[in-house]
This record gives C-alpha cells, structure tokens and sequence, in this order.
C-alpha cells in the first residue's frame, strides 16, 4: 500500500476532481476543518444515513425517529456535564501564538516547562502551562449580546433525545425496552482536527439511545455491538479492517460504565468511527434533577418505578462516508494502464447508472438520451457524451457507478446495449426493454 498521506492526498483531490467533497468557502482560502458535499458526496452520505434509518427505525418496532433541534435550552448542557467537562488541555505558545492539545506528540517535553520547544516556531520556553478549553461553538439568542442569552450549538445529538424521552414514549406509546433514533449535525471547535472528513467541526452523527430496565443494560449491551457490526458488514467494509476497542477505565466518560469503540484501519492508522456506550441511568437522572421533572418509567405490569438505564450506540455520518470512500478505494492495473476506481457496493454508489452513445451521431445520442429519460425516473443515472469512451469509463469508475451503458451501432439496429460492470469489466449486452429489471436485480443488497 502506498504510504498513508499520499493515499489521503489521491483521495482527496479525487474527492474534489468528482464532486464528493469541497473545503468549505474555498474561494475565500477555505474554513479550517469544515468541508461541503457536492453532488456525488450527497448521495453517498444520504445513502449511508438512509440505510441506517431503514435499519434502525423502520424494520424495527421498537425504536422511534426523532428531529430535535440543534439549538437547545443552555441548562441541557450543565445537566449534560458538557458545561464543566467537556474540555481538552491547550497549550499556547506567546511567541508564534499557535496552539496545541498538551498531548500533541511534537510537543518534546512538559509544556510551561523552560526547556520545552514550539514545534512550529522552535522556541525555547514560550509555551504556556495546560489551559482547559471548553469545545462547545456559543452563539447568541436574541437581539443583545449578552451572558443570559448565550447557547451552544450542540455537541451530539445524543441529549435532544434525553430531552424529549418522555414525549416520545408517551405519544408512540411504546414500553420499555425501547429506543429513540436521530440523525442531525454536531458541532465541536475541536482543535487538531484533520485528516480530512476524519476529524471536523462540522459533522452529522447518527445516534440511537435504546431505554432498558437496571439490570438487563449488559445483555442489551451486548446485542448493540452484534447488530451495529452486522450493519456495518452490510455496508461491504472490509471485516479484516475493523476491530473492537473496549475503553479502559482511564478512557471512559464520565457517564460510560463500559464502552466500545469501532475502529477502521484508515490509511493513517486504526482509528474509531463508531462507539457503542452503555450510559446508565446518568443522563436521565441528571435532566431530572436539573429540570424538577420526573423522567421515571413506570412498569404498568408491575408497578416498578425506575430510571431507565441507556445504551447508545453513536456513529459519525462522515467518518462513516470516509471508511466506506477509503474501503472502495482501489488502484488498478487494466492491461498496462493504472485505473482508479471506488468499488461502493451498488446501493450506496453515488451514481448507479451511466448511459453513454458511442459516438456523437448515427442516432446513437437520440436514442441514449431516450434512454437516460427512461432510467432517471428510477435511478440516480447520468448522461456523459464527451471524450473518448474509455475517458468515459475511466471517470465513472472514479465516481464508483457500478454500470455503464454504452449505446452503440448495434443497439440503433436491433435496440440492444452493452452494459459494463465496473469491477470484472465485463460487458453484457441486454435489451434495452429489460434494462430496468437488469440493473434493479444487480443494484440489490
Ligand atoms: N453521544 C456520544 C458521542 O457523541 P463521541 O465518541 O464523542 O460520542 C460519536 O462521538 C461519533 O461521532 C464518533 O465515533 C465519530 O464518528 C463522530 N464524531 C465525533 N467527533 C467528530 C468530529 N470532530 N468530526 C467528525 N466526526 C466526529
């Protein structure tokens, strides 16, 4: 394999090259760490996040969807812990003025010490000792920019589902064991981000917090982590690339009493993109006491009363995207010439189709057009008519569009066409009246 920044620096100039992923206000240098999804980096996040919306809300009955807001009541985020804890140790340096997380590796030595030099300046005894910084975006309600209107932009989406526990179990009448499922943006001002999508401020999470009875939160913990790397598997990722990380007792969060992460092995190294948290009953019992509403379960059959205790599992849509972009990527050799190409699995390709005249007369444009107006009502299709029909291809595979149909003499004649697979490269040549059926057949799973 091709050393790590280099396959990072091919997949990002592919990502901008085909539409997937742009720097954020490009034209104006760029925001640090904020990235915008262009047309083909859309379908594939909004793939992904359907897929586990199918997967977590609809082919179950017993969890709910939700949509809360991102802007919440700031008292949310005292109750939460995030106010006084969620913090990471800085360190400035007075001379360059960049700063750094005190456990940034270029660091050589304690930070404040006298001997310890600035990895980007080289000075000398110029950085500050450890200052915590809280990594919540405030923001400001209402027209006077003053401490009573502050608010954070959330953090996770995780408490907009504590919050409204209580609405959604009482209007989709659901018992306990039961879970909550959202999708929406998180904000974090974290500060080595990097590594592309990996690590922004920006980012969408898909988060599901399932609400068990004390006691039985381990065997339910348990069933999380078998059915969230099933999901995964679905998705086509490489079982070789992932592996469990359970969190020692150092690393756990103040609300976890025991968690896992998912790790990938990115070209930059193991890192993790999903974690399954079995979170007590803290959540709950901390938005009880800081709000005065009770938030306890009452079981109709025996009359127990108790806090639910909470396992969440909590994925990053983005860092979701980039393992399945880096999974796909490939580099081939296709008789003597390199080929890059992104082998999604179908249902999460971008683009599933694209129709292609061989060349621009003989009626061949008339009738791929036809065509592509027949496919579109039923796929993500695209028409390309410029350039060779190799370039033609070869943009396609970076784009990871698993068939290309190619409208040629023969199908002006007799209204066959050739259909290319992406990965074997083969060419079928089908009807084109039983296009539709040939590609819905080879475009499940
Ligand atoms: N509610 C629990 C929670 O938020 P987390 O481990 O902090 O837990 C969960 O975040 C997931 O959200 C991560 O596994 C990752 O996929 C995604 N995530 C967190 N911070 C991120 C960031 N700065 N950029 C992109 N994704 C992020």
């Amino acid at each position: 394999m091709p050393p790590a920044d280099n396959v990072m620096e091919k997949l990002g100039s592919l990502a901008k090259r085909r539409g997937f992923v742009f720097q954020s206000s490009e034209i104006y240098g760029g925001l640090g760490s904020v990235w915008d999804y262009g047309p083909l980096g859309v379908e594939l996040k909004k793939n992904i996040k359907e897929r586990w919306w199918r997967s977590m809300v609809h082919e179950r009955e017993d969890i709910e969807g939700l949509d809360a807001a991102i802007l919440m009541h700031p008292k949310v985020w005292e109750a939460s812990g995030h106010v006084a804890g969620f913090t990471d140790p800085l360190v400035d340096c007075k001379q360059c003025k960049n700063r750094f997380r005190a456990d940034d590796p270029r660091l050589k030595g304690p930070p404040g010490d006298p001997n310890t030099k600035c990895p980007v300046c080289g000075n000398k005894g110029t950085l500050t000792a450890p200052r915590m910084f809280n990594l919540m975006f405030k923001t400001f309600m209402g027209p006077v920019e003053e401490q009573a209107a502050v608010i954070y932009l959330r953090p996770e989406t995780a408490q907009g589902i504590y919050v409204n526990y209580l609405n959604v179990l009482q209007s989709s009448r659901q018992k306990i064991p039961f879970g909550i499922a959202q999708i929406g943006k998180a904000f974090r001002n974290e500060i080595t981000p990097g590594n592309f999508i990996f690590r922004t401020r920006e980012f969408e999470q898909m988060e599901m917090q399932f609400f068990v009875k004390p006691g039985s939160d381990g065997e339910w913990f348990e069933f999380w982590r078998a059915e969230r790397l099933k999901w995964l598997q679905g998705l086509g990722i490489r079982a070789e690339r992932l592996r469990w990380h359970q969190h020692g007792k150092d690393e756990l969060a103040h609300y976890a009493k025991d968690a896992y992460d998912i790790e990938y092995e990115f070209p930059f190294g193991w890192q993790e993109f999903e974690g399954i948290h079995n979170r007590t009953d803290f959540d709950l019992s901390r938005h009880q006491e800081h709000s005065g509403k009770k938030l306890e379960y009452v079981d109709t059959a025996t009359n127990e009363r108790f806090v639910p205790y909470v396992i969440e599992t909590s994925a990053g849509a983005d860092r979701t995207a980039l393992v399945v972009m880096c999974d796909a990527y490939h580099e081939d050799d296709v008789e003597g010439e390199k080929r890059v190409v992104l082998r999604f699995r179908p249902s999460l390709a971008p683009l599933k189709a694209a129709v292609f005249p061989l060349v621009n007369k003989d009626g061949m444009p008339e009738l791929a057009r036809k065509l592509y107006d027949a496919l579109r009502g039923q796929f993500n299709v695209f028409y390309d008519d410029g350039g060779s029909i190799g370039r033609r291809y070869r943009r396609q595979d970076e784009a990871g569009t698993p068939f290309g149909i190619t409208v040629d003499g023969q199908s002006t004649q007799d209204g066959t066409v050739t259909v290319r697979d992406r990965d074997t490269l083969k060419q079928d040549r089908v009807d084109s009246g039983r296009l539709v059926d040939y590609l819905r057949d080879k475009l499940a799973g």
